[in-house]
């Protein structure tokens, strides 16, 4: 028999996640590794919008962020950049600017770019830079800091989830005390939430005390807030007041404002000025980015309001679910919107992620080889009434029974 479209739309998803094998459940291990060309490649025809527990934001597939595109047109016709300049583009910079209570802002094609120009420029002509040893710029810019920046970045905090003022100071005074040759600190780095802590936040008595300590030592500072929106969400804290302890921030685009890319990143006109002609002398000048400055800016509209949201329903529904036998959903210390999600062993983990998938388009992550699945609350909880999430997964533990 002839299959339909939507039929050979479901087995290729199905087939590339490994499902149709039923050897795999939603991959869960962190956003670099999702097939999300193949997520993102689910039922064309499926009317509701996927519920994911697995990524930060809604993880449009190409043709939904096309409609939501054209939604935005259709509202108020999108203005064009000019290589960066103008246009919708402008508008998300003055937006940030006001957001975090900073000179300037500016957009930049990616998070590690910003991360990179800011400790680069806040560093001027000191060598070192301390960092967080489990930062996305220690770990993951790919030693862009000492190749391309003639930085050298020293880690701090490892083994913890952040480090504090006294790890600090111990760092500082040990490379005082036993190195001849002394180049300068100049800027010291925090990543809030921590991507590898499974988005822990560090508590803002530690960025305070950090903060003050910089102050006195003329220590530059700078916030990786890739992800800052659900640090404020979860802690009560305002961008402004994050943002005042640090000399520049970045926000990423694609993290929960749903663009396909970019970054923002925030500072004293002295420091965000030099921004575009760097940019340029890495050849990241791009034509036009209002494809994502104009869908993150859509995004940020309410983004307070719609988090408060989310934190409440999640709340509701991890309540809800803790009352089905045999699921354990537990928060992590100072953790935001990531938990442990652990079934008990007549629960089939596999069985219960194909079954919301097939049935509710609910989208479970995998385990990690303790048996946890990372657990992760996002908008998209807001397209799906309660009840019906809540009944989806009592079906699908009542079909996932061994
Ligand atoms: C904490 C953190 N900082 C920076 C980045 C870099 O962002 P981009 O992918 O835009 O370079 C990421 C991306 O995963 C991140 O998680």
């Amino acid at each position: 028999m002839k299959k339909t479209k939507e039929e050979n739309n479901r087995r290729y998803f199905l087939k590339k996640c490994g499902l149709s094998t039923a050897s795999l459940l939603l991959p869960v291990a962190g956003i670099k590794a999702m097939p999300l060309l193949e997520l993102q490649n689910k039922m064309a025809n499926n009317a509701k919008i996927p519920v994911n527990f697995i990524y930060d934001g809604l993880a449009f597939s190409p043709q939904e962020y096309l409609e939501k595109l054209n939604e935005i047109n259709k509202k108020k016709p999108i203005e064009p950049d000019f290589y960066g300049n103008g246009g919708v583009t402008k508008l998300i910079e003055e937006e940030f600017a006001t957001m975090t209570g900073k000179e300037k802002a500016i957009y930049l094609p990616t998070g590690t770019m910003a991360n990179q120009l800011a400790i680069k420029l806040l560093n001027e002509n000191n060598t070192k830079v301390i960092v967080p040893e489990n930062s996305h710029i220690f770990r993951d810019e790919a030693d862009a800091a000492q190749s391309v920046h003639n930085k050298r970045l020293i880690p701090v905090g490892k083994g913890k989830r952040y480090f504090d003022l006294d790890d600090l100071k111990s760092a500082i005074d040990y490379t005082n005390n036993n190195e001849v040759f002394k180049s300068g600190l100049g800027t010291v780095v925090i990543e809030n939430p921590v991507r590898r802590a499974d988005g822990t936040f560090v508590p803002i008595d530690v960025i305070k005390d950090i903060s003050k300590y910089c102050k006195e030592n003329s220590y530059k500072m700078h916030l990786d807030g890739s992800r800052i929106h659900i640090a404020s969400a979860f802690n009560n804290i305002s961008l402004s007041e994050y943002a005042s302890y640090f000399d520049t921030v970045y926000i990423s685009l694609y993290k929960y404002l749903n663009a396909a890319g970019g970054a923002i990143l925030c500072g004293d006109a002295k420091i965000i000025e030099q921004i575009s002609h760097q940019i340029k002398i890495l050849g990241g000048t791009v034509f036009q980015s209002w494809n994502n400055t104009s869908m993150a800016l859509h995004y940020l509209e309410g983004i307070n309001e719609r988090w408060d949201e989310v934190v409440i329903k999640s709340e509701k529904i991890i309540t809800a679910l803790n009352k089905l036998n045999g699921v354990s959903i537990t928060s992590l210390k100072n953790g935001t919107n990531i938990y442990d999600l652990t079934l008990s062993n007549e629960i089939s983990l596999k069985k219960l992620a194909i079954f919301l998938y097939n049935e509710h388009n609910i989208w479970l992550g995998r385990a990690n080889d303790k048996g946890i699945v990372k657990f992760t609350v996002n908008e998209s909880l807001l397209t799906r009434d309660y009840k019906e999430i809540i009944d989806a997964w009592k079906k699908g533990i009542k079909h996932a029974m061994n």
